[in-house]
């Protein structure tokens, strides 16, 4: 049984329920060219941000882009005490967020211009076409600031020239190098 675990604002078992209920289809409209919310493993983002945030030198800052109901922005700010953000689409998933008190605001992934002003981005998706994820990673990889870390669950694009901060079959910690 998961232990009972109280964050500042919400408890573990709290978040782990309103991602089950809204991974359910039907909660928000579906998108045409990317996944609806979909929440990744809580597990296995702990064990990622664990080796971003232990990291020289260490993180302050951190974003989701494609939050979904910001719950991986209230663990990285409660757990590993990141100031933390997200970027979504959907409105009902960022009002949500907001209702939780996650820090969101709209803004599309493969348009967002300040993925440069982060420590830490973290994404799982969202997008369905293989060819649109790999750009989407790219855009992500070449404006992200020099020695940002970048978390990425299922990750299309590894960037193979990045510090290899933790590796796993499916997910992977990468710092971009200081001088590109
Ligand atoms: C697979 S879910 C990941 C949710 C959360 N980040 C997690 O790891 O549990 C992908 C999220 O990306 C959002 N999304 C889809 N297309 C997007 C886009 N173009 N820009 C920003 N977010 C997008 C979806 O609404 C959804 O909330």
């Amino acid at each position: 049984m998961m232990p009972f675990v109280n964050l500042k604002t919400i408890g573990i078992r709290e978040i782990a329920a309103l991602e089950a209920r809204w991974d359910e289809p039907g909660n928000a409209p579906l998108l045409e060219d990317a996944y609806g919310f979909q929440a990744f493993r809580i597990p296995d983002f702990l064990q990622l941000l664990y080796y971003a945030v232990t990291a020289e030198p260490a993180p302050r800052t951190f974003l989701d882009a494609g939050a979904g109901i910001g719950t991986k922005v209230i663990l990285a700010r409660e757990v590993f005490g990141l100031a933390a953000a997200g970027i979504d689409v959907v409105e009902e998933y960022l009002a949500e967020a907001l209702r939780l008190g996650a820090p969101v605001d709209e803004a599309d992934a493969m348009t967002y211009e300040a993925y440069g002003q982060w420590d830490v981005v973290y994404h799982y998706g969202p997008y369905r076409e293989p060819e649109r994820q790999v750009e989407f990673e790219r855009r992500l990889q070449s404006e992200m600031a020099p020695g940002a870390v970048l978390v990425a669950a299922m990750p299309s694009a590894k960037p193979a020239a990045w510090e290899s901060l933790f590796r796993a079959p499916w997910q992977g910690v990468w710092r971009k190098p200081a001088v590109a």
